[in-house]
């Protein structure tokens, strides 16, 4: 596989990417996210009935983002757009900030991010990791002032962020690079459909095989922070 500086690349990332830096994935076997179903902490409705629970649950999300470090695969990414610059985007479905910390530009948080905020109210976003937004209190919105803040999360049932970007990026690449996501999740799942139908070069770097597997026209199995630095490095010397 040749990598060349015009080449369109599109990597699609998920929570095992950040597995190595001590971030739960979502997927366990116990079912259970960090002790809690899903449907209890990431839908609208959850955080209708019972506000405090889900608030709790993201302030913990948000708290740990202050204790892991991006791993050697957040860093072989950076790598890689460092290389390509425009012709390089990463879409991740993951709300932590170790892509950012890993120096990545270009990328997008198609379910959003634990580093911000939004107004139920105006809608307005806010970026905030300050002490005082990250304790047990809700926080008021600092524009309206009238209404409280929620986290900046797309949860089941919800629209994910920037998609007419997204499917064009998709349908312009030439290679397509899933890691660490295990499929069941859409349309994050379906994008390697779209790329495959526009003649994409499909890889797949991931521990074990994820439902859509199939589509993939190289698969590499194994943990994404060992695999990933020596991949972008064999492909950018060939
Ligand atoms: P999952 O937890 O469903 O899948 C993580 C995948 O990473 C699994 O297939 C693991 O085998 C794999 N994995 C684990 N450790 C790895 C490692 N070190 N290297 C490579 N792969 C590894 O997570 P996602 O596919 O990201 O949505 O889940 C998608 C969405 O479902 C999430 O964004 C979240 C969730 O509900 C929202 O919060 C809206
Ligand atoms: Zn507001």
């Amino acid at each position: 596989m040749r990598v060349g500086l015009d080449c369109k690349v599109v990597v699609l990332t998920g929570a095992g990417i950040s597995a190595e830096s001590g971030i739960k994935t979502f997927r366990a076997s116990d079912g259970l996210w960090e002790e809690h179903r899903i449907e209890d902490v990431a839908t609208p409705y959850a955080w209708q009935k019972n506000p405090q629970l889900v608030w709790d649950f993201y302030q913990k999300r948000r708290s740990q983002l202050l204790e892991v470090e991006p791993n050697p695969a957040h860093r072989a990414l950076k790598r890689l757009e460092q290389y390509l610059g425009e012709n390089f985007l990463l879409i991740t479905q993951n709300v932590d900030d170790l892509h950012e910390r890993a120096e990545s530009e270009n990328v997008i948080h198609m379910h959003g991010e634990l580093r911000r905020l939004r107004c139920e109210g105006c809608g307005e976003v806010f970026e905030m990791m300050d002490k005082a937004s990250l304790t047990e209190k809700f926080v008021e919105c600092p524009s309206c002032g009238n209404s409280r803040l929620r986290p900046h999360i797309v949860w089941f049932h919800e629209m994910p962020l920037m998609m007419p970007e997204i499917y064009e990026a998709v349908e312009n690449c030439d290679f397509f690079i899933t890691i660490g996501t295990s499929g069941h999740v859409t349309p994050a799942a379906d994008l390697i459909h779209i790329a495959k139908s526009c003649k994409a070069t499909c890889v797949g770097i991931n521990l074990e095989q994820p439902l859509n597997y199939d589509v993939h026209d190289i698969f590499h199995q194994g943990k994404a922070g060992e695999i990933l630095p020596q991949l972008v490095e064999k492909w950018l010397s060939s």
